[in-house]
């Protein structure tokens, strides 16, 4: 069954919001999409995306896909940045000195870049620059990339290109807690994705599955099915802040790399580390961020802390966003859901 779209209109609450204070010159609406006619798994709903994803989502699911490509996939604003440079440094054999001066859109591209907004670079053909062509076509940019391809996603399982399913290329998915997720997305759109709301609003949207790539558990689990696939990689942003060592290990063994020496893991480390990344000009995206910052606290790395979240939410939004929980947990089997039960009080899935 073909891919639907269904264009979000006003009438809840939720969408109201969405409408009014989450819809720009830069992205006028959205629409919720049933990969292949049927929603998330866990709610049925479809996955909430800017309305221009419809332009894109035969060229996605038709994409060329090629075996030794590498893919890190995620819900926005669990550590995808930081899981990339660790995915790049290590497949990349160490070579930080060109990790620090090629920016990480250009090394490990977003291929969801041109559905998310109307910005499409230099319409100017003469302007032949990567970052011009990543931004007239993310999706065909990527075809102009020499291998191994480095991809971010934050597309669901469903929505991924078909030929992954038979080239089967590595990929990394990283989770992070549900409130973290929250508190940090809340920040980055007030920031940079022209969210005018409140807080409180923002939660009732990401609990009403309605801020963009959500639902958040239906995300989840779709990869979570996969976790046992040989080419899947399942990680935690609450293990990595907790032992980053044996994280990198793991994703060594995962792309066939020999394991670094002691020398070379501290150096990683600190290379991975929140306050050499926040100062590293190829990942904290402060060329986007400095136009937009309107207060001097305002950087990409906000916090790159677990339970952040206990500072930031009222009483009444925890109460919300616990019964939230529960709900989807109690939806799924009971491997699952003691699995994610676990994962919420460990930090470990
Ligand atoms: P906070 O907003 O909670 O600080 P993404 O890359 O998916 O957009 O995720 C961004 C989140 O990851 C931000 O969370 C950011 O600070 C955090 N992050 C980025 N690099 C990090 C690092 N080296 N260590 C810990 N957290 C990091």
């Amino acid at each position: 069954m073909a891919t639907r779209f269904e264009e979000v209109v006003g009438g809840t609450k939720a969408n109201d919001i969405l409408l009014k204070d989450f819809t720009t010159s830069f992205r006028p609406g959205y629409g919720r999409v049933f990969p292949r006619g049927t929603g998330g798994k866990l709610s049925g709903k479809g996955y909430l995306l800017p309305t221009f994803f419809s332009d894109f989502e035969k060229q996605i699911r038709e994409m060329e896909v090629k075996s030794d490509d590498v893919w890190v996939a995620s819900y926005p604003k669990t550590g995808t940045t930081w899981t990339q440079e660790m995915v790049w440094c290590i497949c990349n054999d160490m070579d930080l000195e060109r990790a620090k001066s090629t920016l990480i859109r250009l090394r490990f591209p977003f291929m969801d870049f041109s559905f998310m907004t109307n910005f499409r670079g230099d319409p100017n053909e003469d302007v032949k620059t990567p970052e011009n062509e990543f931004m007239k076509n993310s999706v065909a940019f990527l075809s102009t990339l020499e291998s191994p391809r480095f991809i971010k996603t934050h597309l669901p399982w469903d929505l991924l290109p078909e030929q992954l399913k038979s080239k089967k290329p590595k990929i990394v998915y990283i989770a992070r807690n549900p409130k973290d997720s929250c508190v940090s997305y809340f920040h980055h759109c007030r920031l940079l994705e022209g969210y005018k709301g409140s807080f409180a609003d923002f939660v009732h949207l990401f609990l009403e599955d309605s801020v963009s790539y959500s639902p958040f558990w239906d995300h989840v689990y779709s990869y979570w099915e996969h976790r046992d696939d040989s080419n899947v990689l399942f990680l935690t942003y609450e293990e990595m802040k907790k032992d980053l060592p044996s994280v990198i290990r793991r994703v060594s063994k995962f792309m066939g790399k020999e394991q670094l020496n002691e020398e070379d893991l501290k150096v990683l480390c600190d290379h991975l580390s929140f306050k050499s990344m926040k100062s590293n000009n190829a990942v904290n995206y402060e060329h986007i961020v400095k136009p937009k910052r309107n207060s001097a606290d305002q950087h990409f790395m906000r916090k790159g802390e677990v339970d952040s979240w206990k500072e930031e939410m009222s009483p009444e939004d925890i109460e919300h966003f616990d019964a939230w929980i529960e709900k989807n947990l109690s939806g799924l089997d009971s491997h699952a859901g003691d699995s994610f039960r676990k994962w919420l009080a460990t930090g470990k899935l």
